[in-house]
């Protein structure tokens, strides 16, 4: 039996711990771009599940695809091979034109992973390089590292004591970031372009000169693509953009 919105929002208050605001509108089925909620209300679907819904709702070959492989193998952990996760990894290595793909259940602990590789890569050559330069503004997740690694104070607060090693700088000042890198860096991580802060491009070169200084710090450059990859900026990762 369909709930109402008064149940439904009795029982979410009473079990329900609650992380995020809300609106108050419980959301039904969508389809394409288009919503609708539970008492048949159609919306424009502007948010697309915070930019994660790039092919739509009820998207035909997309729900073909799941639930062909939910009656095969709905989980097998990763101590197994399987065919699909080798054909996903070639298709991400060939699409973005580096070494390997990890797979993660969330932007967080790809962030968190990209972290960890950066620092256990850095600590083969001096175990005190260990900085991690992020920008202001900037939002890469929820776990402890990738909170602290998000340049936003507002997150931080309740949470302390933090990880080490995290500085920030504003993004598109090259020079702020210049002043404060040295051989003690092991990353520079930003988003290609700035999603939470407000939609902040780089500007011109920006990420070509960050590039160069990494390379001049034997630093890794990650790029946090969970919001402005996959075909959101127009080419399938944005930094392909700009020339990085
Ligand atoms: C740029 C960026 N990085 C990381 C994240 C965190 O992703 P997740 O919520 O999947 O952990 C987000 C989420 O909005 C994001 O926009």
């Amino acid at each position: 039996m369909q709930e109402t919105d008064k149940d439904i929002f009795e029982k979410d208050a009473k079990d329900y711990l609650p992380v995020f605001n809300r609106y108050k509108i419980v959301l039904d089925h969508g389809e394409g771009a288009y919503l609708w909620d539970n008492n048949g209300k159609k919306y424009l679907d502007f948010l697309g599940g915070i930019a994660v819904n790039v092919l739509g709702h009820d998207y035909e070959p997309l729900v073909t695809a799941i639930s062909e492989q939910a009656k095969k193998l709905i989980h097998c952990s990763n101590l197994y091979y399987t065919q699909p996760q080798a054909d996903a990894a070639a298709k991400l290595v060939e699409l973005s034109g580096l070494d390997k793909a990890f797979f993660g259940n969330s932007g967080a602990e790809a962030n968190e992973g990209a972290i960890k590789i950066a620092r256990k890569y850095a600590h083969q050559f001096d175990p005190e390089k260990s900085q991690i330069i992020t920008a202001w503004d900037s939002f890469h997740g929820r776990t402890i590292a990738t909170l602290t690694a998000t340049g936003q104070p507002k997150y931080h607060e309740g949470f302390g004591p933090l990880p080490d090693g995290f500085e920030y700088v504003h993004y598109n000042d090259i020079e702020e970031l210049e002043s404060m890198m040295s051989e003690k860096t092991a990353a520079v991580m930003l988003e290609t372009i700035q999603g939470e802060g407000g939609v902040y491009t780089p500007e011109d070169n920006y990420l070509k000169k960050v590039r160069a200084l990494c390379d001049k710090y034997h630093a890794l450059l990650i790029f946090d693509e969970i919001q402005a990859g996959i075909g959101r900026s127009g080419k399938f990762f944005a930094y392909e953009k700009y020339g990085v």
